[in-house]
C-alpha cells in the first residue's frame, strides 16, 4: 500500500480521471460514473473512486496542483496499476481567438517547473501526450461541436507570477494554454510506459500584457461538465 493512495493493486481501474479538485473527483463520479462506485482513497482529502462509465471500468483520482502533489500521485498509481492518465481541469487560455469555456487538448506541454526535468534527470524534455488519445479526444471533441483547440501548453510551477512578460513569451512560442499538473503526468507516464492525455477548460483568457479575464463560475461549471463528460468517453476508449 503506498505512502499517500492509501489502497491496493486492484483498487483502481487501469484508466485514471485526474483532477486536481476534491470536489471535481466527487462530482465526476456522482455525474458521469455509473451507480455503485466506491470510495478507494481519501487521504490528505486527496479523494479516489472507482467504478464504471457506461459499463467499463474507470476510476478517478485527485491530484492536488502543482507538479510535487500531482508527482506523488500519478507515481502511486503506477504502484497501484494505473495503464492510462487522463487529467482534466482548468488552465489558463493564451491562443488567439480563444473564448473562456473552450476546450484545450494538450498534444505537449512545456515545463516551466525543474519537478518534470528532475524526474526525467534530463535538462531539457518534451513531455508530450499519447497521439492516439490527442486523435482520439480532438475527434469525439468536433463531433460534440465542441469550440476544441490542440497544440502545445506550459506547465507553470507559479498561478500568481509577479512577471508581467511571462505570458507574452508562452504566445511568442505557440503555447495555447498553461495549467500547473500535465508536463509532470506526461513524464511519469513517459518514463513507466503508461499512456496520457491532458484535458483542460479555458476558466481565464491571458493577455500578451499580463492581463487575466476570468470566467463567471456558471459559465465555468457548463464547460467543465462537457469536458469531462468527453474526458470519460476518451478515458474508457
Ligand atoms: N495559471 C496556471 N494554472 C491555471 C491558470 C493560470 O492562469 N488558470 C487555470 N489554471
Amino acid at each position: 500500500m503506498p505512502i499517500h493512495l492509501r489502497a491496493e493493486p486492484g483498487d483502481y481501474a487501469p484508466a485514471v480521471l485526474c483532477p486536481g479538485d476534491p470536489n471535481r473527483s466527487t462530482h465526476i463520479a456522482e455525474t458521469f460514473f455509473d451507480p455503485g462506485f466506491r470510495l478507494v482513497n481519501s487521504e490528505r482529502g486527496m479523494l479516489g473512486y472507482t467504478g464504471t462509465f457506461e459499463g467499463r471500468p474507470i476510476s478517478v483520482q485527485t491530484t492536488g496542483m502543482g507538479c510535487p502533489s500531482s508527482g506523488i500521485v500519478f507515481e502511486e498509481l503506477v504502484q497501484l496499476g494505473a495503464r492510462r492518465l487522463v487529467r482534466v481541469g482548468t488552465c489558463g487560455g493564451l491562443g488567439d481567438g480563444m473564448a473562456m469555456g473552450d476546450t484545450v487538448i494538450a498534444q505537449s506541454a512545456s515545463c516551466d517547473d525543474s519537478t518534470p526535468l528532475r524526474y526525467a534527470q534530463m535538462t531539457s524534455y518534451a513531455p508530450s501526450a499519447t497521439f492516439d488519445l490527442v486523435a482520439t479526444a480532438a475527434s469525439l471533441a468536433r463531433a460534440d461541436g465542441a469550440r476544441v483547440h490542440v497544440g502545445p501548453i506550459v506547465t507553470s510551477g507559479l498561478f500568481y507570477d509577479p512577471d508581467p512578460t511571462t505570458f507574452g513569451s508562452w504566445k511568442r512560442t505557440g503555447h495555447i494554454g498553461v495549467e500547473m499538473e500535465a508536463a509532470m503526468m506526461y513524464t511519469v507516464a513517459a518514463v513507466h510506459g503508461l499512456e496520457a492525455l491532458a484535458m483542460m477548460t479555458v476558466s481565464d483568457v491571458l493577455g500578451s500584457d499580463g492581463s487575466t479575464v476570468r470566467i463567471s463560475d456558471e459559465e465555468l461549471r457548463r464547460g467543465v461538465d462537457a469536458m469531462m463528460r468527453l474526458a470519460c468517453r476518451v478515458a474508457v476508449s
